[in-house]
């Protein structure tokens, strides 16, 4: 039997990866000549931060195999989705998304379609885009994305469907290719996976036990990103303030956080996600201490009700959340503070939703993102007791709303006059005039500028606040 590209493969990792991708690239030139068209590839996104990197990852492999990247998802010949399974209505979004493509593929036979991320880790998820979707080729997790050019391979090489969903992590891999949205800014993994087992929450299922990344690896990620341009990072990880856990000798986030700081060329430094229950004095003073880290702090509150905290197993109290806020403030005072909330948890009362409400009214929140509770197979909290009806969770939900809205407006008023550093983003949607921006603390800006000014940090005169956003001039 003739020999097949498998059986030459280097077993080692990342090696391994670049010889599918070269390998990749010639089937695909093969596919290219009898199809007489270039190849194109096209990427959703769906769910968080860390979904938004692991894209710029597949991404740079498929670049990497020699496709294009195109903006039109029916006409490209490689169709991916990286999903979310955070909330039903995510999953929702994606079925109907692909139930819509499903319709259009008939017309191209030839292109491929890859589903992955953190619904492909759901057994049920993956039975189903089986037996309905059968127009999918490639189903993978969270845990393999660095092996897409090997999935693709298989596919090219004859395997009419490829399923290939770890259970568990395997090793860290380096050094995978990865184009980024953006030139200026990049998301930094820091850690994988959570430990953490909130009761309502998909993501240690889905993503694994926690992971750190060795420090050295991810100060040399940030260098190379310096010097490709890049001025803002953000640390991704689930919980941040428990970077290190796990690894001998390992640095704290703080330390890390010193680290980077000492990276020339990076003039911005932002971190998602810090959990309240590990959240130290010293990143507290490393905060206040620097010139690079921003001022924005993401804390997800989850519910103002020690009650509900025990049952949702945030390990933290009311009292000690708010010490905690407070002492942000008293220490940091011009930092944001954003958090999560989610309304409706099993056995949750008015009353409970009262302390979530009041706890927004001391906090004074600069921002937060409200959820409404979605039980997710597997996870203690849905065979719980105590869902309240719908109305109630409407009624409820509005309410924690309100609240937030009256805070946050109060919030970003407070910045008027002030000439503030930002981060030119783009050119401004709805008026090519203007361009927009992001303060230190998050909140957007809008002022006259052309795209000469993207990627670069200017000072900007805060003239105007139109309540969550802000006018301003240079
Ligand atoms: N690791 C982060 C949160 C990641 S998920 C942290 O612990 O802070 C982002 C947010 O989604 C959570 O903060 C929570 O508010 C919300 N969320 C998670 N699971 C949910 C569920 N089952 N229903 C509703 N909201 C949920
Ligand atoms: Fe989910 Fe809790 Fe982990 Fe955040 S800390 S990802 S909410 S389990
Ligand atoms: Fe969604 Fe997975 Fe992130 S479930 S929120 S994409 S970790």
């Amino acid at each position: 039997m003739a020999e097949s590209i498998f059986d030459m493969a280097p077993v080692t990792e990342p090696e391994r990866q670049y010889y599918f991708i070269e390998n990749a690239r010639v089937l695909l030139g093969r596919k290219e000549e009898e199809l007489h068209h270039p190849l194109s590839f096209h990427v959703t996104t769906f769910g968080c931060q860390m979904n938004a990197r692991d894209s710029e990852k597949m991404t740079g492999i498929l670049a990497d195999m020699g496709l294009m990247e195109s903006e039109n998802e029916t006409e490209s010949d490689i169709v991916l989705f990286n999903t979310c399974t955070i909330r039903d209505n995510a999953n929702q979004k994606f079925y109907g998304h692909l139930g819509t493509l499903g319709g259009k593929n008939q017309r191209n036979r030839d292109r491929i379609v890859a589903v992955c991320g953190c619904m492909a880790q759901e057994p049920e998820c993956v039975e189903k885009l089986s037996k309905s979707y059968k127009f999918v080729n490639i189903i993978f997790g969270t845990h393999n994305i660095y092996k897409l050019a090997e999935l693709i391979c298989r596919h090219l090489e004859g395997e009419e469907h490829v399923v290939d969903v770890w259970d568990k992590p395997g090793e860290i891999v380096e050094d995978i290719p990865s184009i980024r949205k953006y030139p200026f800014k990049s998301g930094v993994n820091i850690m994988f996976g959570c430990n953490n087992y909130c009761t309502y929450c998909i993501v240690p299922y889905v993503r694994g036990n926690e992971r750190s990344r060795e420090a050295k690896e991810i100060i040399r990620e940030c260098e190379k990103l310096a010097s490709d341009g890049v001025k803002e990072v953000m640390l991704l990880g689930q919980n941040v303030n428990s970077y290190g856990n796990g690894i001998e000798g390992s640095i704290s986030f703080p330390e890390l956080l010193r680290e980077v700081e000492k990276v020339d060329g990076i003039e911005r430094i932002r971190f998602m996600t810090s959990h309240p229950k590990d959240l130290s004095d010293e990143l507290i003073q490393v905060m206040k201490d620097s010139k690079k880290i921003c001022r924005h702090i993401h804390l997800p509150l989850q519910s103002g009700s020690t009650r509900i905290l025990k049952a949702m197993n945030r390990r933290y109290t009311r009292e000690q959340y708010l010490e905690l806020a407070m002492k942000i403030r008293r220490e940091i005072p011009d930092i944001a503070i954003t958090t999560d909330i989610i309304v409706g948890f099993p056995g949750e009362t008015t009353e409970d939703v009262d302390d979530t409400v009041d706890m927004i009214h001391r906090v004074k929140y600069d921002g937060a993102f409200t959820f409404v509770y979605s039980p997710r197979t597997g996870t203690p909290a849905a065979s719980m007791d105590g869902r309240q009806p719908k109305e109630w969770i409407k009624r409820e939900f509005d309410r924690v709303l309100t609240a937030v809205q009256d805070e946050s407006k109060e919030m970003a008023a407070r910045f008027l006059g002030n000439t503030e550093t930002v981060l030119v983003e783009d050119i401004n949607e709805q008026d090519p005039g203007l361009v927009t921006g992001r303060m230190s603390n998050n909140l957007m800006v809008h002022f006259p500028g052309d795209r000469s000014l993207i990627g670069k940090l200017v000072d900007v005169k805060l003239t105007e606040c139109k309540g969550f956003y802000y006018m301003g001039e240079r």
